[in-house]
């Protein structure tokens, strides 16, 4: 079997993927219509144009866009289920996905939290029972709510969750002029609570945000993290603790952190001894997938067999399940 029918073929999981961010252009058009959301975009064509990204902050200004196009927890249900069937046919087992609740809850259509999460609920039993794969939900907070008090409810959120899917508290959004100190008591409170935290940190910021992701948020993992490589003291800490790095390649060539896949910093970052997982971040807005990404490393910078089955492998022990759910994993 050739490498890449292995990827392919191989059991995997994903650990940083949005929910918001995988919503395939056919199920984008359909909610924009029946939701009555004007879209600067019509097509398939002018929406592959739409998603060339200028810089970061004109790619979230697109990802708000698409957020405002889901007005009802069907609407969730639905986006749900299409991602975790997209999920199942790449043989993608578990996937932890990221979802921002808020946005959803102060956006246009106000969706109560208790209805967003039984969306997701459904969602979740109808994969396992179904397709035969697990999720686990990470709600995320976006820095750039305001007021910053408003963290706390999405950090109490995702407390009562946590009996119901919830598996985690991320942070998203733009990390410059939003520091992790304005979010540090929402991040204690889950913590205390036993939620693990897996923020976002090290890529369109540097070393500092990541110093502060583990410090002041109590990262057991951190979302990117390629810009570590910018302190050396930080690479030591992360490799000594193997915080595994949810490093995402082809999001960081379409948002400009990297050049291109070739200069990708990924084999420094495994030369480093650093926890590397591979992901796909927005997998509809970067025209890619899990498998894509594998498949992608193989081809830019000629990742053998040993390496992509490490990678595979690295992923499933950073997964946030229990002990004696990796056993039945691996
Ligand atoms: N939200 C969705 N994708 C993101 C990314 N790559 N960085 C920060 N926030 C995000
Ligand atoms: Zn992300």
């Amino acid at each position: 079997m050739s490498l890449y029918d292995l990827i392919r073929e191989m059991p995997k999981v994903e650990l940083h993927v949005h929910l918001e961010g995988s919503i395939q252009p056919d199920t984008l058009l359909e909610l924009a219509k029946r939701n009555d959301v004007i879209l600067p975009v019509n097509t398939h064509d002018q929406l592959e144009k739409w998603y060339k990204f200028r810089d970061f902050a004109h790619f979230l200004e697109i990802y708000f866009i698409i957020s405002s196009c889901i007005c009802t927890a069907d609407d969730i249900d639905l986006i749900a289920r299409k991602f975790l069937q997209d999920q199942a046919a790449q043989h993608i087992l578990y996937s932890e996905v990221t979802f921002t609740p808020y946005t959803h809850y102060s956006l246009n259509r106000q969706i109560p939290f208790q209805d967003q999460l039984a969306a997701l609920q459904r969602a979740q039993k109808w994969a396992k029972e179904e397709l035969g794969i697990r999720v686990g939900w990470v709600l995320d907070i976006s820095r750039n709510v305001r007021p910053v008090e408003h963290a706390m409810t999405v950090a109490e959120w995702a407390i009562l969750g946590k009996e119901h899917g919830v598996v985690a508290l991320g942070i998203g959004g733009p990390e410059i002029g939003n520091p992790a100190e304005l979010f540090q008591t929402a991040f204690d409170y889950a913590y205390k609570a036993g939620l693990p935290c897996v923020p976002h940190a090290g890529e369109t910021e540097g070393a500092k945000s990541i110093w502060d992701a583990i410090h002041l948020l109590h990262a057991c993992r951190i979302g990117h993290g390629v810009r570590c490589l910018e302190d050396p003291d930080l690479v030591t800490l992360l490799r000594h603790r193997q915080i595994p790095l949810e490093v995402c390649p082809s999001s960081n060539v379409c948002l400009g952190v990297v050049t291109n896949l070739g200069d990708h910093p990924l084999p420094r970052l495994l030369k480093e001894g650093l926890y590397v997982t591979i992901n796909s971040d927005d997998p509809a807005m970067f025209n890619t997938t899990l498998t894509d990404e594998y498949l992608r490393i193989v081809r830019a910078l000629a990742f053998d067999v040993d390496q992509i089955q490490q990678l595979v492998i690295n992923g499933v022990r950073a997964t946030l399940l229990s002990d004696e759910s990796h056993e039945h994993m691996e």
